[in-house]
């Protein structure tokens, strides 16, 4: 049987919200907030730039603006079938604690590309209860699960170790 070559997610995924915008267009995206906010943060601490644009070339991106001004950030790995991962998700402190995110939240799980897929996961430290609300429960078979994870791979040292 020929595979069939779907189009690429539409650039172009938009929802607005009062003064707020998500979109998915790549073109939109400040990287320098990105990395800058990603850089200082408890999982990616110290990635470099250049990670930070790779990653965002290759994945599903949600920004959302208020007035073209980038406050929050999130990104999907996918096949767009059958698995998708979700990371690198914030909203700037000022923003936080008025429900964006978990419109943002919203706004990809219901993004059409993202539909029917068999499994999702994400990584969190804290934040359990905003995912639980869009139905992320804690794994049901961790035994099942297995990882390579490199805690230091940012840092400075990391290729000497
Ligand atoms: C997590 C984060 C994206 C939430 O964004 P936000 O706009 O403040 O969230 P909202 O106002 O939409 O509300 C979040 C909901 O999740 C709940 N929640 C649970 N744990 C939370 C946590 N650690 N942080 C924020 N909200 C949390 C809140 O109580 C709220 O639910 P409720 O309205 O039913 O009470 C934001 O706090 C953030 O950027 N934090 C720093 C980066 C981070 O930790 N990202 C997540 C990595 S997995």
């Amino acid at each position: 049987m020929a595979i069939t070559t779907a189009k690429r997610p539409a650039d172009l995924y938009e929802s607005r919200k009062g003064e707020f915008l998500v979109s998915t267009d790549r073109s939109r995206l400040d990287l320098n907030l990105i990395h800058h906010f990603l850089t200082g943060c408890y999982w990616a601490k110290g990635i470099p730039r250049k990670t930070v644009a790779r990653s965002i070339e290759h994945s599903l991106c949600f920004g959302m603006y208020n007035a073209d001004k980038q406050m929050a950030f999130a990104r999907v790995i996918s096949d767009y079938a059958t698995y998708a991962y979700l990371g690198d998700v914030f909203v700037l402190d000022p923003y936080r604690r008025q429900g964006l995110g978990k419109w943002m939240m919203q706004c990809i799980m219901a993004h059409p590309w993202l539909q029917g897929l068999r499994r999702w996961s994400l990584l969190t430290r804290d934040a359990h209860m905003l995912y639980a609300q869009f139905g992320f429960t804690p794994l049901k078979a961790p035994e099942r699960y297995m990882e390579i994870h490199n805690p230091r791979v940012y840092s400075p040292t990391a290729v000497q170790e």
